[in-house]
């Protein structure tokens, strides 16, 4: 292996993921696979086909750089939608493969409108609308400029959706925003049906209101960190479980499907009272036999894991001491009897009965898993569990 450390994705644990994520939707609402930010650092090349042969058939992303590798993996029947920014240059390339794409602007959907025209092919679309979140959508007072357009543009615009996005469902203390956001989505997505301008399909739902606000569901969700095997939040974990009368942290349904391990490079004594690495950061009180890991800031691993983080050696829980480098971090084995050069170390993941989640890593630094994940480097190797 060229690469100092490499990431499994774990193919059942995926299966299982999805499995419990479709008894929460039930057998009626469409299932679509968030892969925006690299899959969520587990490699959009590596995951998409994975979920094709777990089942998935619709994928989302948020740009059309992301939508383009989506493109290049996907098998012919899977459907790819883009939820965020693409430049009016490439609107011509998503009409042309079918690929859908939100519309929050006007200028957007008369780009739209021009690219399908010039395809001579209808534009896929889905109408995002503001319903209080205050980031993008078409504003209310906007109503009738919008259905107006759509229905005068029918025949260049397949509405596939009608959607939003929710102001922070994983957290109980955005409750009533929440319960305005889902008003405010009926008054309008009912408002444009009135006029002519039905979608095929409403979706709003990502994980956190799946399980907070079952009724958000709708036609479709849009999954991502759940899938991946994290809640969203400690809260959304809580909910689920006082819901189904369960009482215990290990009745966790979700199975994370990342792991991220590497090896020692070198191995070293020290004696007690010498500092480690850089400065002064670490002095050591007895004598120390410290590893080096070759994994450091560039690769992913937080610098605020500085003499904070822990790693799995020989299945025990081993301190990082001293500054994580860019491209190294030192840790303490001297309690892993027998330890030698080139023995796996785990940074995310399991070895024999212990686990460093990604949660435990985050909650050190103070990074939600959504953000420690999408920090791991396109570089690093993926490989498939079966
Ligand atoms: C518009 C939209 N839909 C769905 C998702 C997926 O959210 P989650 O990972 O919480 O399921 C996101 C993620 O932030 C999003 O921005």
């Amino acid at each position: 292996m060229f690469h100092t450390s490499y990431i499994e994705i774990n193919k059942s644990a995926l299966k299982s993921n999805l499995r419990f994520l479709k008894g929460l939707t039930g057998p009626d609402v469409r299932f679509c696979s968030v892969i925006k930010g690299n899959a969520y650092g587990h490699g959009i090349e590596h995951f998409l086909p994975l979920a094709e042969e777990c089942g998935v058939d619709h994928f989302a992303v948020h740009s059309a750089d992301e939508a383009l590798r989506a493109h290049m993996v996907r098998r012919k029947e899977s459907h790819v939608m883009i939820m965020g920014m693409i430049d009016d240059d490439q609107l011509s390339w998503a009409v042309e493969n079918d690929i859908s794409f939100y519309v929050f602007e006007f200028d957007r959907l008369e780009a739209a409108v021009y690219a399908a025209k010039k395809q001579n092919k209808k534009a896929r679309i889905h109408v995002e609308l503001e319903t209080g979140m205050n980031r993008i959508g078409f504003a209310w007072e906007d109503r009738d400029k919008l259905v107006t357009f759509l229905v005068r543009n029918l025949d260049h615009l397949h509405l596939m959706g009608v959607c939003t996005h929710f102001a922070g469902a994983e957290s109980i203390a955005n409750y009533l925003r929440i319960q305005n956001q889902i008003a405010n989505f009926n008054r309008y997505q009912w408002y444009l049906r009135k006029k002519g301008a039905r979608a095929e399909i409403s979706h709003t739902a990502c994980s956190a209101p799946l399980v907070a606000y079952p009724h958000t569901k709708m036609d479709m969700v849009r999954i991502g960190i759940m899938q991946y095997g994290f809640w969203p939040s400690k809260e959304t974990f809580m909910q689920y479980l006082t819901q189904n009368g369960k009482t215990k942290m290990t009745d966790n349904p979700l199975r994370q499907i990342i792991s991220w391990k590497s090896k020692i490079m070198s191995l070293k004594k020290v004696k007690a009272g010498d500092f480690v690495g850089y400065g002064t950061v670490y002095q050591t009180t007895d004598d120390t036999l410290i590893a080096a890991v070759p994994v450091g800031y560039s690769h992913g691993f937080s610098r605020s894991l500085s003499n904070l983080g822990k790693v799995l050696v020989h299945g025990r829980r081993v301190p990082v001491i001293g500054m994580v480098n860019m491209n190294m971090m030192i840790v303490d084995v001297s309690h892993c009897p027998g330890v030698k050069r080139y023995d796996e170390v785990v940074l995310i993941g399991s070895q024999r009965n212990n686990r460093i989640t990604v949660s435990s890593f985050s909650d050190m630094v103070n990074y939600v898993n959504y953000e420690s994940l999408v920090r791991l480097p396109r570089e690093i190797p993926r490989f498939i569990l079966e």
